[in-house]
């Protein structure tokens, strides 16, 4: 309704300025923020807002008329600024109540809250300690490629085509004729080319077989391959080598049991139990009930090994190992079923971790079973 107020009696005028404040109504039921509070006054009393307007045109009122169009103006204009202002204060108390009443809610006396936390893997913790312990005696960490080829994983090694030894490692070949190491020693020629004698070096590293799974059969699983070339090695190295590793692994004395072991690239080959830290030797299903674990098969490298990294066998001798480190860290931590390892449940592992070292050690070894097992509850 726009009504030009020259024209207009002091009755028409009243009914626009009822007209703005029932907007003025309407805006406050709306406006719930201080910023909307403030559009709405500046819609109806700035500038360009219909009171301005009415302002202006108070002086080409009659003479008569303009003293009390002037006041009717002036005091609906103080209204709205009653009703606008009164809201805004009441918004603004408002806020600052909420932020009292939420730092009231806040109570730094409360215990904190539990985030569970992640750890290393116990089969790479067991690593990095085997790591830490030969490079101390001077050995380098090497890695060699997972996908590798035929004549590193098998020919190199001794193991020819037609070789029965290569239907002891089930074997995933790939479609390119390469296939997926089944263990750590094709890295031993690879070092031996790469470095020449003498050398000691440690290759932790993931192999893969062909296997069914059970509690102690994973077709991806982990092993640390050792070699120590030089004039004079002898079998006695190995098995003082073998005995520190496996102690200081277990952080307490092991007994170790030599058995003869073939693997056509070491000659003579061994085979070194560990008494089962599982049970203490006392047989439980871990140890097929025998005790022992096989942990360590190795042996002197083979004449036709060194050839095969071009280092001359009657100049120098080594010895190689192939640890089971899956095995390892499962002893070490009383993991009994291999498949929690790769299972992606980490439940059992940061648990294992967690509790390990102290109650694994004073319940494990020759005094009795290790009160840790994954097996058990927390
Ligand atoms: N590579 C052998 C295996 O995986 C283990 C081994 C390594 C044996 C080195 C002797 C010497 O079964």
């Amino acid at each position: 309704m726009d009504l030009d107020i020259r024209d207009m009696d002091l009755f028409s005028l009243n009914a626009r300025l009822e007209q703005i404040e029932t907007e003025l109504a309407l805006g406050l039921t709306r406006a719930v923020t201080l910023d909307e509070v403030k559009k709405l006054d500046a819609s109806l009393l700035g500038k360009d807002g219909p009171l301005n307007a009415l302002m202006k045109v108070i002086k080409e009122v009659s003479p008569a008329n303009r003293g009390a169009v002037g006041q009717a103006i002036n005091a609906a204009k103080q209204r709205i600024r009653a009703s606008l202002d009164e809201r805004s204060a009441s918004l603004q108390t408002a806020a600052a109540d909420a932020e009292t009443s939420a730092a009231l809610l806040y109570d730094p006396t409360l215990p904190g809250r539990f985030r569970p936390m992640g750890c290393v893997h116990p089969v790479t913790s067991v690593q990095w300690e085997i790591e830490r312990i030969f490079t101390r005696l001077g050995f380098t960490i090497e890695a060699g490629p997972e996908m590798e080829t035929e004549e590193y994983n098998f020919e190199a090694l001794n193991i020819p085509a037609d070789h029965p030894a290569r239907d002891m490692q089930d074997t995933f070949w790939l479609k390119n004729g390469m296939c997926l190491r089944t263990h750590t020693s094709p890295v031993q020629v690879r070092a031996m080319r790469k470095f020449g004698p003498p050398l000691r070096t440690l290759v932790p590293g993931r192999c893969f077989r062909y296997e069914t799974l059970d509690a102690s059969h994973e077709n991806t699983f982990h092993q640390v391959e050792g070699l120590m070339i030089d004039r004079d090695i002898s079998i006695a190295n190995l098995i003082a080598m073998a005995k520190l590793l496996l102690s200081e692994v277990m952080h307490r004395e092991v007994e170790l049991r030599i058995r003869p072991g073939f693997f056509p690239f070491v000659e003579p080959g061994i085979e070194i139990d560990m008494n089962c830290q599982i049970c203490g030797g006392k047989k439980c299903p871990t140890c097929k009930h025998s005790g022992w674990v096989e942990i360590l098969p190795c042996g002197m490298v083979h004449p036709n090994v060194l050839r095969a990294g071009n280092i001359d066998p009657d100049q120098w001798t080594g010895f190689a190992f192939g640890l089971g480190l899956t095995r390892l860290a499962m002893m070490k931590y009383g993991i009994r079923d291999i498949r929690v390892l790769n299972a992606g449940d980490l439940r059992p592992l940061v648990g294992v971790r967690r509790l390990s070292g102290a109650v694994i050690q004073e319940g494990a070894g020759t005094s009795g079973p290790p009160r840790l097992g994954i097996s058990r509850p927390e």
